[in-house]
């Protein structure tokens, strides 16, 4: 190819480019997390955002913002300046089973945003509080329908991960509990560790040092095989629920309309946070399962927001539909 060619080249991508996407980034990247400090959204934020940083040059600074299941954060920086200096962890409850239990939903997670890539995939856990008078699953079961109403059961909001993997338990064991919602599952942990409140469906990485520390009692896992990280912990099929498998997923989101080679240069500095030593002990440590090579592009994040949104719809208006009256 002809230097003047290749100048023309060179010249024509530079102008295809945003000028400030050729040298992003030049400042700080704000995170938005949906929810409180402390839980399992916010732990693996600050798990990749570190070696995000270092990647990027620029520190990622992470920003809580609570509320309605985690729509309320999503809805905030979904409408934040496309310009790479705003992106989210979203997850399975604001990108998968938000639409199914929010009427008027600000965003659309299969429209309104551009992926960036998939985090780490987080098997749920059936947790309760250290004095719950059941000792496994089963007499969980049986407890929870004799208690009916007088059962507290907490969550992290409408739409949450704990909110609609919760219910979905509820309806499949037929028990119609008082729900008490948090602006997150770390404060729910909290008080679920003072007594406060009875169970939770959680994600494995807010609970594995707590269920190792015999701080709370933990029945199951809801997937197939178990966790390495916590080989002892039966799963729901092998502790007699054969229909109660489900897991959540956390993922990096950016407003829609922010440039390609924006999108591009944050997925980058994922995927190398993902293949950290330190970020990746962390997460194996806890219970995350890491996405391999073909599950951490943005295609492949938009396609599992589709198809979850799509699953969840099914899932909760079935769930919601056989909820007692
Ligand atoms: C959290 O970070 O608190 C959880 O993701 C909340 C939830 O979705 O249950």
């Amino acid at each position: 190819m002809k230097k003047t060619s290749m100048l023309a080249a060179a010249v024509a991508v530079s102008i295809a480019v945003p000028a400030f996407a050729q040298t992003y980034p030049t400042k700080p990247i704000t995170m938005v997390v949906p929810f409180a400090a402390g839980g399992p959204t916010d732990i693996i934020a600050r798990i990749v955002a570190e070696p995000m940083s270092r990647t990027l040059g620029r520190q990622i600074v992470i920003e809580n913002v609570a509320g309605a299941g985690g729509t309320t954060g999503i809805t905030r920086a979904s409408v934040a300046a496309p310009d790479g200096y705003t992106i989210m962890m979203g997850h399975m409850g604001t990108h998968g089973a938000a639409p199914a239990l929010y009427l008027k939903l600000k965003y659309d997670p299969a429209r309104d945003f551009a992926p960036v890539g998939l985090a780490a995939e987080t098997p749920i856990i059936i947790v309760a509080s250290k004095t719950h008078p059941a000792n496994d699953l089963k007499e969980f079961i049986a407890w929870a329908r004799a208690e009916g109403d007088k059962a507290n059961h907490a969550h992290a909001g409408v739409g949450s991960v704990s909110h609609s993997t919760g219910i979905l338990l509820d309806s499949i064991l037929g028990t119609r509990p008082t729900l008490i919602p948090y602006t997150g599952t770390g404060p729910a942990l909290n008080d679920m560790m003072s007594g406060q409140v009875d169970y939770m469906t959680d994600q494995i990485v807010n609970l594995v040092s707590q269920i190792n520390a015999g701080t709370i009692k933990a029945f199951a896992i809801a997937t197939r095989v178990r966790s390495a990280a916590l080989p002892g912990l039966p799963t729901t099929r092998e502790a007699g629920l054969d229909n109660y498998e489900v897991s959540a997923w956390n993922a990096i989101f950016a407003p829609k309309g922010t440039p390609p080679e924006i999108v591009a240069v944050l997925n980058d500095a994922l995927v190398k946070a993902l293949d950290d030593p330190d970020a990746r002990k962390r997460l194996d440590e806890l219970g995350a399962v890491v996405p391999d090579a073909t599950g951490r592009t943005p295609a492949a994040l938009q396609k599992l927001v589709e198809s979850e949104v799509a699953r969840w719809k099914t899932v909760l208006t079935q769930a919601t539909a056989t909820a007692k009256p």
